[in-house]
């Protein structure tokens, strides 16, 4: 990295802080000799990358029956994928290992779900619960979507029950409809990682009377509704809203925020990722919309500033299981710089 993704005309900062649990944890810091963040360059697998959503291949633009692609994967369970579905789902699909946080980048899709029918667009966090079917059709293209699955249950964690996320307005639940579609499949395919066990069935298997009382399990929140948490004036750590068990995975929003840049730091018990949807102004050396960075934990990273004038949005996924990119991330991504997150002068000379 080079002297300009330093702030023009200050001293190179070089604190650097250490933090267990992620923002919630112990911390300790020191002052480095040297601006930690740099490396002149990296072998082995451990190393922070980018990549556009949109560069990553994905089989299901041409088979409505593939699924999307998987471009990072954690023991946990933890998968990363990417959609550019062209067309209808020819299958209700029930996945039975994890949720899945299906985040619109582009286009609008359709779910209709065992527990009601809701549209994605743009900006739009779609979550269908584990063991929840659903068949999925894109309503216009190019449609390109981000999917998020993770073993635990997604729960809202928001630091108040008001403030952050208007629950009661934003918060879209999935709704029955009773209007039934002309040509509804009639296989369930239950996934399990990679693998799928078609069942055939005589009926739709998604064809329901009525919702009982409870409120549906399916449902959407725009990044942009999801208030960033400042603590005035310097900014401080963002919060999150969405959390697994035992924090296992955490989902923030990094929009565009008061408070300047962050502190240089590593993160001893997250794989940190930043999605940047869209702006108008860049993130640091990021400008292009549905941008996905990744810095393994450990590596001493610090970011661009927050506090642009014109905004952006980003959301931030933290991981405690460490990530690997498959082969299908790596073949779209490019080896990252950690201070304003740019293509590493030696992009691509990393693996
Ligand atoms: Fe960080």
């Amino acid at each position: 990295m080079t002297e300009e993704t330093h702030d023009a005309g200050a001293a190179p900062p070089m604190v650097e802080g250490w933090s267990r649990d992620g923002f919630l944890g112990e911390r300790a810091g020191l002052v480095r000799a040297h601006y930690s963040p740099d490396y002149i360059s990296v072998s082995g697998p451990h190393a922070p990358r980018r990549l556009k959503i949109g560069d990553v291949s994905c089989a299901d633009h041409f088979d409505p029956a593939a699924l999307p692609t998987v471009f990072a994967a954690a023991p946990s369970g933890l998968r990363l994928s990417v959609s550019k579905r062209a067309g209808a789902m020819p299958f209700a699909l029930r996945n039975v290992e994890a949720e899945e946080v299906h985040f619109i980048q582009e286009g609008a899709i359709e779910f209709r779900t065992d527990y009601g029918v809701i549209t994605g667009a743009p900006g739009d966090f779609v979550h269908v619960p584990r063991c929840v079917a659903y068949c999925a059709r894109p309503l216009t293209t190019p449609f390109l979507s981000f999917i998020i699955e993770c073993p635990g249950p997604l729960k809202f964690d928001t630091p108040s029950p008001a403030g952050m996320i208007h629950f009661g307005k934003d918060v879209v639940r999935a709704r029955p409809e009773d209007i039934e579609p002309d040509d509804p499949p009639t296989d369930l395919a239950l996934k399990s990682g990679d693998e799928i066990t078609l069942f055939k069935k005589a009926h739709d298997p998604l064809a329901a009377r009525r919702q009982l009382a409870a409120q549906s399990p399916v449902w959407k929140l725009n990044l942009a509704r999801v208030q960033p948490v400042v603590y005035w004036p310097h900014g401080g750590p963002p919060a999150h809203f969405l959390a697994s068990p035992n924090n296992e995975v955490l989902l923030y929003t990094l929009s565009a925020r008061p408070g300047g840049r962050p502190p240089i730091h590593v993160n001893a018990d997250y794989d940190e990722v930043v999605h940047y949807f869209r702006g108008p102004d860049p993130w640091g050396k990021v400008s292009e919309p549905g941008t996905f960075t990744w810095v393994p934990k450990g590596v001493p990273h610090q970011g661009p500033r927050e506090d642009v004038e014109r905004g952006y949005l980003a959301f931030l996924l933290e991981s405690r299981a460490t990530l690997r990119l498959t082969p299908a991330g790596l073949a779209a991504s490019e080896l990252m710089e950690t201070g304003a997150y740019g293509r590493h002068e030696t992009a691509n000379g990393g693996t």
